[in-house]
Formats: structure tokens, sequence, C-alpha cells
């Protein structure tokens, strides 16, 4: 694994136009328990029932439980060493943004300027009728929309919901024109999400715990995102 750390090193500092592209596992080092592991959310909920219009729309409160509780979580939590990095590699000029398809805020609270939320965030919260931005505080109180009475819902992409426009576009944008694309913590089992990877023509380097899924990767490296990011840090900074 030391060759591979070596490896990713230098592919950083010789590439003019780097993305990293993050998923839970990003942030499971950080104490957020991610989706697809045996300790992630969906073994404990489905999916199905919770992150979806339908649920918003039917079961509200269940709709409200589980993401009232994850909002409120988030204040538990900060970002770790490896979001930090990553945004000392933004400031240096090695790495050009982060698309994440988590909600929880850290690349941005670690520092990167340049961040793509692909599936929305939890962090702020609008009316689900008439679109008006509303307090995280009224969501949290389980009140209505102050302007329509309609229901609050917090800004993340919903399962069949569309991705936001632009957030798309950007990242497929630099994928397509990056000479390396850093993939970490995912499962890379979302649709379109799990698309951008093939759409790059440069190198792509996969960091995950779980390698099993996803191949047609330059390098992969079977590692934890922080640690890994530490690796790969010491040696850059030699
Ligand atoms: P799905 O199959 O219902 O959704 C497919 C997704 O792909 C939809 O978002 C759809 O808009 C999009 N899509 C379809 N064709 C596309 C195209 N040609 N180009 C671009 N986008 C296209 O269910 P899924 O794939 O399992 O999950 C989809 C969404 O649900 C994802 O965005 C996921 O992030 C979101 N989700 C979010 C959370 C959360 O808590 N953040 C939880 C669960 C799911
Ligand atoms: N370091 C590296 N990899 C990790 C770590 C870690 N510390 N912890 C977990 N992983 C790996 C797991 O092995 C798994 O392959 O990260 C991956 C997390 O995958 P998921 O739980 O499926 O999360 P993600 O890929 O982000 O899910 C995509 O699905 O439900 C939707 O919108 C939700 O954005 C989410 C999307």
């Amino acid at each position: 694994q030391q060759d591979q750390i070596k490896q990713l090193a230098e592919w950083i500092s010789n590439s003019s136009s780097t993305i990293v592209l993050t998923g839970a596992g990003m942030s499971t080092e950080s104490g957020i328990p991610d989706f697809r592991s045996r300790s992630g959310w969906w073994n404990k909920i489905d999916p199905r029932t919770v992150a979806t219009v339908d649920a918003l729309e039917n079961y509200y409160d269940l709709f409200h439980e589980f993401y009232s509780y994850r909002i409120k979580s988030l204040e538990k939590y900060s970002p770790h060493e490896g979001h930090e990095i990553l945004a000392g590699w933004e400031s240096k000029g090695l790495l050009d943004c982060v698309a994440t398809q988590n909600v929880d805020g850290f690349h941005q609270i670690a520092g990167n300027k340049k961040v793509y939320e692909l599936h929305g965030t939890i962090t702020t919260v609008r009316c689900h009728s008439c679109n008006r931005p509303s307090q995280l505080n009224d969501f949290l109180n389980k009140e209505n929309c102050k302007h329509c009475k309609g229901k609050l819902r917090p800004n993340v992409v919903l399962f069949g919901e569309n991705l936001p426009e632009k957030s798309w576009m950007s990242s497929l944008n630099h994928i397509r024109n990056a000479d390396l694309t850093i993939v970490i913590g995912t499962s890379l089992e979302v649709y379109p999400v799990n698309q951008l990877p093939t759409m790059t023509s440069g190198k792509k380097v996969f960091i995950n715990l779980d390698i099993s899924g996803p191949t047609k990767f330059d390098l992969t490296i079977k590692g934890k995102a922080k640690e890994t990011l530490q690796l790969v840090h010491s040696v850059l900074n030699q």
C-alpha cells in the first residue's frame, strides 16, 4: 500500500486539474454512520420509507423524525483531519473542487470553497409547497410554512428527485476535463452519481474500505478516508 500512496502523491503533484468525489465513507470517521456498511443507516431503516417524496407527503411524522434526528446529530460531530487536508490541497492549488453526495456540509466547514453538493444538504430547509427558504428551527419544531402553511423539508435530494442541475453540471464538466479524479468513501451504488467516474478521460483513483464494487480504476486503495489522506499528505509534504 506504501507504493500506492507514493503513486497517488505523485499523480496529485503532476496533475493540473484534480477533482475529489466523496460519499458517506468520508464522514464515518467523524462519527456519522454511512448508508450501506453493516452499521449504515439503511440497514436499520429502509431508505425507500424515509428518504422519499412519498414519505414526505404521506408519512410526514416518520420523515420528520428521520431528518430532524440527523440534523440534530450533526451538532455532535465535526469534520476530521481528512476533510481539513482536502481544504489545504484546494488552497495550495492541488485540488480544483470537491463533488460530494454527503449532506453534512463538512467539506465547507473544513474550508473547501468549491464544493458541489450533488444530493443537497440537510443544513437548510424550504417549504415543499411554495419552495420558500424557511428557518431550520421551524422545521425542527415541526412548524408549517409561515407563508403558505405547507410542509417544511430539508434541501436534500430525496430518492427519485432530480439532482440540483448546477451541482450536477459543474461536477460533470470538472470530471470530464480532469487529469485526476479521486473517489473517496462511496459504494457508488446510487445513480446518477455512480456514473461520474466513467465520464473522465483522466486517471481515476478509488479510496474505500470496501473495494469489492467498481473495477475500472487506475489505482484502488483499500483503506480509511482519513488515514489514507494523512498518508498521502505526509508524502506530499516531504
Ligand atoms: P431513483 O432511481 O429513484 O433516482 C434516480 C436518480 O437519478 C434521480 O435523482 C433522478 O433524477 C436521476 N436521474 C435519472 N436519470 C438521469 C439522467 N439521465 N441524468 C441525470 N440524473 C438522472 O433512486 P436512487 O437512484 O436509488 O436514488 C436517487 C436519489 O435519491 C439520489 O440522488 C440519492 O442521493 C437520493 N437520496 C438521498 C438521500 C439523503 O438522505 N441524502 C437518501 C436516499 C436517497
Ligand atoms: N474510509 C473509507 N471508506 C469508508 C469508510 C472510511 N472511514 N467508512 C465507510 N466506507 C465505505 C464503505 O465501505 C462503503 O463502501 O464508504 C462506502 C459508503 O457507501 P454508502 O454507505 O452507500 O454511502 P454513499 O455511497 O455515500 O451512498 C450514496 O445513497 O442513500 C443515498 O443519498 C444517499 O448520498 C447517499 C447515496
